[in-house]
């Protein structure tokens, strides 16, 4: 019903009654007085006279009813340890392809390699489910997607200069915004599902935890609705997924890296590789020339530019 009164409320400047609302929703007036009562404890301004309700104000929270077309596959949940639980869960009770969790905060929040990420208020966290059903070295094609359909949204849609390092974080000027962690469950030899957690700092401050971090907030003139860039990077992401198992995933990356061409090291468990980012593999797989001459194909780490 929120979806419903708030399309209503939103198509007009001017008051609604709340007979109005009633007689088109179907439901009770003390129902509408309830929804608009539940919409104003979560952050809505909605000005209620005797003559009806106006909505003055929406909360930047990326509520499910704030997404009418995905409704049913968003899930909100104000605090979380991590995403990637509840996402996990999800998929495995056989939750539909493109089924987003996203929180407001994480208590536990995931990194690559084990690290923690951390989620203050303010970030926008979320996993993508995708159900697919592919051979797993085929994973790395679908992270190299993400992080180009990424950087190419903040590019097109927000004017920043956001450039991909390998494998996919998104930097702005050098300094991280953006971190994704995969996760996938493989049956016999075949992905049954992957989950793609995604983390960015919007209008939160990461450089208290990550002195290298930035937020959008920190390098963008315009303010970022964390609903806005969710609602736009899912259309996108959705609109070309095909591409996410061809091999022009990597060329759509390529296009927006900034480690190939550079002398780089990549920091694993127990090793550290240096040498020139030469290119990457259909899979992602990074193709680093050593000082004499031999290629190394790097298939995780930590890169260093
Ligand atoms: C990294 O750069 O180390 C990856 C960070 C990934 C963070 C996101 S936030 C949403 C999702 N939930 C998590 O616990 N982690 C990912």
């Amino acid at each position: 019903m929120k979806k419903e009164i708030l399309q209503i409320l939103r198509q007009d400047s001017e008051r609604i009654s709340g007979e109005y609302l009633s007689s088109i929703l179907g439901i009770s007036r003390v129902s509408v007085w309830k929804h608009i009562k539940s919409l104003i404890a979560r952050g809505y301004d909605v000005e209620t006279t005797s003559k009806g309700y106006r909505l003055l104000a929406s909360p930047d929270t990326p509520f499910a009813w704030e997404f009418p077309d995905r409704y049913e596959k968003i899930h909100y949940l104000e605090t979380v340890d991590s995403t990637m639980d509840i996402a996990r869960n999800l998929a495995r009770k056989g939750c539909p392809h493109l089924t987003v969790v996203v929180a407001s905060t994480q208590r536990k929040g995931r990194g690559r390699l084990n690290r923690a990420w951390y989620s203050d208020k303010g970030g926008l966290y979320f996993t993508i489910v995708l159900q697919l059903s592919m051979p797993p070295q085929y994973m790395g094609r679908v992270n190299f997607y993400t992080a180009a359909i990424l950087a190419q949204t903040l590019r097109e849609e927000y004017g920043i200069d956001a450039k991909v390092k390998w494998p996919n974080d998104i930097l702005i000027d050098g300094k991280k915004l953006c971190g994704m962690l995969s996760e996938m469950e493989v049956e016999g030899e075949m992905v049954t599902f992957l989950n793609i957690g995604i983390g960015i700092n919007v209008n939160n401050d990461p450089t208290r935890q990550e002195p290298n971090g930035v937020s959008l907030q920190q390098c963008s003139d315009r303010k970022v609705l964390k609903k806005e860039l969710l609602a736009i990077f899912l259309d996108r992401f959705e609109e070309k997924f095909d591409l996410a198992m061809a091999g022009t995933a990597i060329d759509l990356w390529k296009k927006y890296n900034s480690t190939l061409g550079r002398y780089i090291r990549i920091v694993t468990h127990n090793d550290t590789l240096e040498g020139y980012a030469e290119d990457v593999d259909t899979n992602g797989a990074l193709l680093l020339k050593q000082d004499d001459g031999k290629i190394n194909k790097v298939i995780y780490g930590d890169c260093f530019h």
